[in-house]
Parts: C-alpha cells; structure tokens; sequence
C-alpha cells in the first residue's frame, strides 16, 4: 500500500495533523461514549484490584507517554506506579512480585531494550501488556496482552501521533483500572469519559495555530539552549519538548520540573535563554506563574503555552505567548502536544533540518 505526505511538506507535519482523527479513533475502540464508560474490548490479564503497583517500561517519547500515565494510574485508580527506562530495567534487575502487572509501551515493538525488559519481566513471573502501535510486532506476539494504539503507520522519526495515541490508550486502561478498584465513582468516570472524548476537537483548535507556532520558532532557531519547564502531566511534556527540540534542530534543549528551577537550571537563565513555560490548566498554576515571575527576574525570555486568563496575567514577564482554548485540566497534556511537537518541527524547517531523518536517529532500534 502507499503512504504518501498528502499536501504536507513532511510526514512529521502530515502525522502532527492526524492526531484528531486518529486520537478520536483510538478512544472509540476503549470507551463508550455514548455510555460515559470505558468499555475495553478484552480481558485484562490481572485483576487490577489485586496488585499493588504497576510498572511501566519503554524508551524515548514512549517513555515520556508513560511518565503521563502515571499520574493518571495514581490519581484515577489509586495504584503506585514505577516508570522505567528499558535500558536501565533490563540490567537493574529490579525486585518483581510474580503475577504483578508490567506494562510496555512502545510504538515498533521492536526496540530492543524493551523486548529484553519485556523477557525479564516474564521470567519474574509478571504478567505482560504491550501498548504497541505494529500488531504484529515481537512485543505484541510476546506479551500476554497486546493494546493496540492504532495511530497507523508513523513514517517521522521522531514519534507524534503514536505519542498522543498511546496517552489515549493509557488515559482509557487509567480509567478502568480505576473502576475496576473502585477508585472512581461513576459520575466521576462519566466525566473524565466526556473529557477524553473532548480531546480531539481541542487538538484540532491547538492545530489552527500552526502559524503563529511558525513565528515563535523562528524566534527558537536563534537559540544556543533552551529550557522547557512544566508541572504534573506537563512535566513529561517539558522533558518530551525538550526532546523533540534536540532531535529535530540540533538545539541543546532540557525539560525541568518547574519546581526543580531554583536547584540548578536558574543559574543559567539570563537574557539568551529561552524557557518555555508549558502551562495547561492545572490546580498548581499559581506555582508555576512564580517560576515565570523568577524566570523574567533574571532576564529570562519566557515563551507561554497557556490559557488566555493566564496569558493576561503574566503578560509583562512573556515575550511570546501561544494561547490556547480553555479546558478541563485532566487530559490538557494530550492538547498542550500539539504545540509542544509544531514548535519543534518548525524550528527545524526553518533551519533547513530535515524533520522526517534526523541525523543519527533511526525510527526504531532493534539492536542495544
Ligand atoms: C527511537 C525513535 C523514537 C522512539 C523510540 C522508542 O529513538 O526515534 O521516536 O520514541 O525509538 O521507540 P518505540 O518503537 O519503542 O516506541
């Protein structure tokens, strides 16, 4: 079959602009949304009210979904949950209880420090699930149960929709983990079922900003460093920015926790420094508006992601701000990837990168 970029410049730009539709269609196979339920179409191999913590493992932008994933596995089902690097679970050897639940995420399926954490998981007796974009990959073979994403065939190297359709799978298992611990109650399911399901046209209004993102990065393409900084699920949005930033344009850039500024990375801010400030509704905003009030302090040049109320609020200290529509905060890192990603790809275009083949990058890393 063909897969061709369609009217985009890149398969990056074309995957980035999918995310609606595909998003959509990954939640209609684990919700019902006429039912405000989550409704899977498998048995899941433990019963999550019998275990007591869940690990999850994966690398690079996989990773990152899993790093979200946790605060919606805590907060919604009421269950601890360790995040792991493949590369360092396969060799750390970390204590498993046999018939506890590890849970890989990874868009090929083939990386190859996951499919070794995934045979060390399995011989520490732990039941296996794969959130896996290649159905037929090894991982999705090997595990004993396979969640397909359904993004469709990511041709860009750096990982877009397989991102934001992994969180959409992971949003749904969070949920029903929940239920299933009777951690949420069914109005408060019927609720976050109506959130995830808003998630889709949100992205498409975060798309309507492409130009204004375009700007900005010519603004980014300047820059020697850049900071990104964020709180709760924006956090591993910072660290995924971050990412993307290096991969694409070659810009040294780091994710922080907002609070984390004032161990380390403050000392770096001055007037060169950009700092993108990923702030979605949250009930911490307040705090991440005094990181701002310090970053601007030092001179910082402060890039909002944010709402129009707290655009409006922080105006003096912001150079440049992205505004995006009100929402509820529960699943807003699902929207707020959407200029996290366009921001990156086009400060590689405007530096004549190629953002489908980053240099030294492969899409999927089958050897160690
Ligand atoms: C490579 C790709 C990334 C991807 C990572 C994990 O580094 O460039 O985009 O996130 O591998 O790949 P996986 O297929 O396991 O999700």
């Amino acid at each position: 079959f063909l897969i061709d970029k369609g009217n985009y410049r890149h398969f990056m730009a074309k995957e980035i602009h999918e995310q609606p539709e595909v998003v959509g269609l990954a939640l209609g196979h684990y919700l019902d949304f006429s039912a405000g339920r989550v409704a899977l179409p498998f048995a899941l191999p433990v019963n999550p009210a019998s275990i007591d913590r869940l690990t999850i493992c994966g690398c690079g932008t996989a990773y990152m979904a899993g790093l979200v994933a946790k605060y919606w596995f805590e907060r919604f089902a009421g269950i601890e949950v360790n995040v792991e690097l493949a590369s360092e679970f396969r060799y750390a050897e970390p204590p498993l209880k046999a018939d506890g639940l590890t849970l890989f995420i990874s868009q090929s399926g083939e990386t190859a420090d996951v499919l070794a954490s995934l045979r060390y998981a399995k011989a520490r007796g732990q039941k296996t699930m794969g959130v896996v974009n290649v159905e037929t990959s090894t991982l999705a073979r090997e595990c004993d149960l396979a969640v397909p994403i359904r993004a469709g065939t990511e041709i860009g190297v750096a990982s877009t929709k397989a991102f934001t359709c992994q969180l959409a799978v992971l949003a749904s298992l969070a949920l029903a983990f929940g239920r299933e611990r009777q951690a949420i109650s069914d109005e408060t399911e019927a609720r976050l079922v109506g959130e995830l399901m808003a998630v889709p046209g949100l992205m498409a209004e975060a798309l309507r900003k492409d130009s204004l993102v375009e700007q900005i990065a010519r603004d980014l393409s300047h820059a020697h460093d850049v900071l990104y900084l964020g709180r709760g699920t924006a956090y591993p949005l910072a660290l995924e920015g971050a990412l993307k930033l290096k991969e694409l344009s070659y810009i040294h850039a780091e994710g922080y926790a907002a609070g984390e500024l004032k161990h380390g990375p403050i000392a770096l801010i001055d007037e060169t420094m950009p700092v993108i400030v990923i702030a979605p509704p949250s009930p911490v905003l307040e705090k991440t508006i005094s990181n701002m009030e310090e970053v601007a302090a030092r001179g910082g040049k402060l890039i909002l992601i944010g709402e129009a109320g707290l655009a409006r609020d922080v105006a003096d200290e912001v150079k440049r701000s992205l505004v995006l529509s009100p929402m509820a905060p529960d699943f807003a890192a699902m929207v707020y990837a959407i200029p996290v990603q366009l921001l990156a790809y086009h400060t590689a275009v405007v530096m004549g990168k190629d953002a489908d083949q980053p240099r030294n990058l492969a899409k999927s890393v089958t050897v160690e």
